[in-house]
């Protein structure tokens, strides 16, 4: 018997890119041979068991959907990491200890244009403790709030230092929404930004390993609404700055499934929240895009797995800051230096090679698939999860017709018009 390299799949409420990716590894059925014989990857899903320190673990790689809200589940993460050498995506020791705020202070080094920011002291701090009177007394002086927003600007938007799913997000106009934003942000502590405003289109890219996907995203929309099917609203300029500006992102602090949102704004782009690590992949949110989740997690599980890749648990800043620290350099020079530094974290070119050599057909296989009785089940399973039961029929047909669109625009040899183009 053929031996079995197993990926785990960390997942909480997640229904329909684990079914998919579990089908598609079934239809594929990857195998591969080393010196030492050949091997079989086999995926399942981790289950919340007792571990012991010293337990050996059974995966060699694990996607997470999870661990940022999961504690049990993150600390499973970090034993198999520390003991085990399982990769990770992503790896706890860099996603859940750099939030926005490093994001933010290390783009900004590199040169990047992250709009005006800065960092607040609490408004208000735990009540009936000793130790935070004293300090706070000490050491957290009164400042003048309005001479600080008045240095970033009005428009501006308050929001937390570690945020996510738009949590205490607040757009300030003037003043008097400074002070009543402030006064109820209570103990989270707040960035002010710019905003960047008028806006001439809102990018979020969808990044695993070097394979990434911009989407043009309507956040004014309801959930299942706001990625919007669309081709070329970006100029070539802007389409090269995403894809460098989110691998960039990504290869820096060695996060490989992350999202990175963006604003263009006279042809130049700013990044405002690009530590999304985890994100949404839902069906149901991607819908037309869905089918690039699907294809891109296998490609590079499968390229980890099949070259024995080893995971970087440690950072390495020193290259990078290289780069954003030479006068000499322009931006788009620093950004051409940025993309070799990320396609040799990520291996893009030899990743490539490999997709063609070992899954030149995996397109038929994933049409085939998006045209099955078997994905339309999932689909099925995932609309009557979130959906109350009388829009279950005009959200399954809804549904039904973007992601065919979409994988049909994608993975079809001649599409009938222009489908969704990942970079990398
Ligand atoms: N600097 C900014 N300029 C313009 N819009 C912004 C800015 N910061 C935040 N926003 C708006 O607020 C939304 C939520 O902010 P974001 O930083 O993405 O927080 P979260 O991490 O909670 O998603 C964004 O999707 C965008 O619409
Ligand atoms: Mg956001």
């Amino acid at each position: 018997m053929a031996n079995e390299k197993w990926i785990g799949l960390s997942l909480g409420t997640d229904i329909d890119w684990p079914a998919c990716f579990e089908a598609m590894m079934r239809r594929l059925a990857p195998s591969f041979g080393t010196g030492k014989g050949r091997f079989e990857v086999k995926v399942r899903r981790i289950l919340m068991d007792p571990f012991f320190l010293t337990d050996p673990s059974k995966y060699v790689l694990v996607v997470d959907r999870l661990t940022h809200w999961f504690k049990f589940a993150r600390e499973w993460l970090k034993k198999a990491a520390l003991m085990n050498d399982v990769y990770l995506l992503n790896n706890p020791f860099t996603f859940q200890s750099m939030e926005k705020h490093s994001a933010f202070c290390a783009m900004e080094r590199l040169g990047i244009k992250i709009p005006t920011t800065v960092l607040l002291p609490q408004k208000e701090y735990p009540k009936n403790s000793p130790a935070y009177a004293k300090t706070t007394a000490r050491y957290n002086l009164l400042f003048d709030l309005d001479e600080i927003a008045d240095k970033v600007g009005y428009p501006l938007y308050m929001k937390p230092y570690d945020g996510g799913g738009w949590r205490g997000v607040t757009r300030v106009a003037d003043s008097a929404e400074l002070h009543q934003a402030y006064d109820e942000s209570g103990t989270e502590i707040m960035h002010l930004q710019r905003a960047v405003e008028p806006f001439d289109v809102f990018v979020r890219a969808l990044a695993i390993g070097p394979q990434v996907m911009p989407m043009r995203y309507d956040a004014t929309q309801p959930l299942h609404a706001r990625y919007v099917v669309d081709h070329d609203f970006l100029s070539p300029k802007m389409g090269r700055e995403v894809n460098i500006l989110t691998k960039t992102i990504n290869a820096f602090f060695r996060w490989e499934y992350n999202s990175c949102e963006a604003i263009v704004q006279d042809e130049a782009l700013y990044p405002i929240d690009f530590a999304n690590a985890c994100p949404d992949s839902s069906l149901t949110s991607l819908h037309y895009y869905f089918p690039f989740v699907v294809k891109s997690q296998l490609l590079w599980t499968l390229f980890c797995v099949a070259t024995g890749r080893k995971m970087r648990r440690d950072l390495d800043f020193e290259p990078w800051f290289a780069v954003g620290d030479d006068r000499d350099l322009d931006y788009s020079e620093k950004l051409s230096r940025y993309e070799k530094l990320a396609d040799e974290y990520f291996e893009t070119a030899r990743f490539h090679a490999f997709c063609a050599k070992r899954f030149g057909d995996i397109d038929s296989v994933l049409l085939d698939f998006f045209a099955s009785a078997e994905f339309d089940d999932i689909l099925c399973e995932k609309v009557r999860d979130i959906f109350p039961a009388r829009e279950h029929d005009e959200f399954i047909a809804h549904f039904r017709g973007l992601v065919r669109m979409g994988a049909e625009g994608m993975f079809a040899p001649k599409a009938p018009g222009r489908g969704p183009r990942a970079g990398s």
